[in-house]
């Protein structure tokens, strides 16, 4: 491959990326979601394939071109992704969560489309908790998780790593001006399981991607394979 400037130094390794968000079916026609593009770990699927890769993206509903050269599996619930995640990440090097799950789904979705009833003022729909994807599986490989806050950042990604089994976790504040939802760049925090912390300035999706890769890289050297 002729493009990034680390090339092939992925080569041969079998990387599984998550991205984008769910869509929990309320009634066959209408769903609860949320305001993740899937830009961050698309970003993560071409870096991965750039340097070498063989790169599985499980995707939710996204608005995104599926990159050249990635294996791409398309999911809608957090329990098809769980299912598909699951078999990726059987003989992965490493699983990189940057989907956004819906933490919670309708606990009884309607058959058929859901109507207004005459004078109807409110409808109460009842959600039930999703599973955690990355805590329901075991290995996969190196293992990242990402943390999406609006405020305690440290202490709340810092609460995960443990909590999902994770290698290191990729912070940020979705409220800070060029992070978040939809943007072109992220500005981050890596907090790792063996208490280093490392800060970045803000940067585009691309480059916090081969930041990412970098780490997960040197984790697989550090165990020898
Ligand atoms: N995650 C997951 N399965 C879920 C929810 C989240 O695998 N059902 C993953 C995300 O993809 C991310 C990490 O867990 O890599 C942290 O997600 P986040 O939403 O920040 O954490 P939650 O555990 O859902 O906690 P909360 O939303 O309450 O902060
Ligand atoms: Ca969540």
């Amino acid at each position: 491959q002729l493009l990034g400037q680390r090339t092939g130094d992925l080569s041969g390794r079998r990387i599984v990326v998550s991205a984008g968000g769910t869509h929990e079916p309320i009634d066959p026609v209408r769903f609860v979601g949320n305001r993740s593009t899937g830009k961050m770990g698309f970003a993560i699927a071409e870096a991965a394939r750039d340097r070498g890769a063989f790169v599985t993206l499980v995707a939710g509903p996204v608005a995104l071109d599926t990159p050249w050269g990635v294996h791409r599996v398309d999911v809608q619930t957090v329990r098809e992704m769980l299912i598909a995640l699951e078999q990726a990440a059987a003989d992965s090097d490493a699983i990189i969560m940057a989907a956004a799950p819906a933490d919670f789904r309708p606990a009884s979705p309607a058959d058929h489309k859901i109507k207004k009833a005459p004078g109807q003022e409110r409808l109460v729909i009842e959600l039930e908790q999703n599973p955690d994807i990355i805590a329901s599986i075991p290995g996969g490989g190196i293992r990242v998780g990402f943390a999406a806050e609006t405020r305690n950042l440290a202490e709340y990604a810092r609460q995960k790593l443990p909590a999902k089994r994770l290698h290191f976790i990729v912070a940020n504040d979705v409220s800070a001006p060029g992070s978040g939802f939809g943007t072109e760049t992220n500005q981050v925090v890596i907090f790792h399981d063996d208490g280093r912390v490392e800060e970045f300035p803000l940067l585009s999706k691309y480059a916090v991607a081969h930041l990412i890769l970098d780490r997960v890289l040197e984790r697989l050297e550090a165990r020898g394979g």
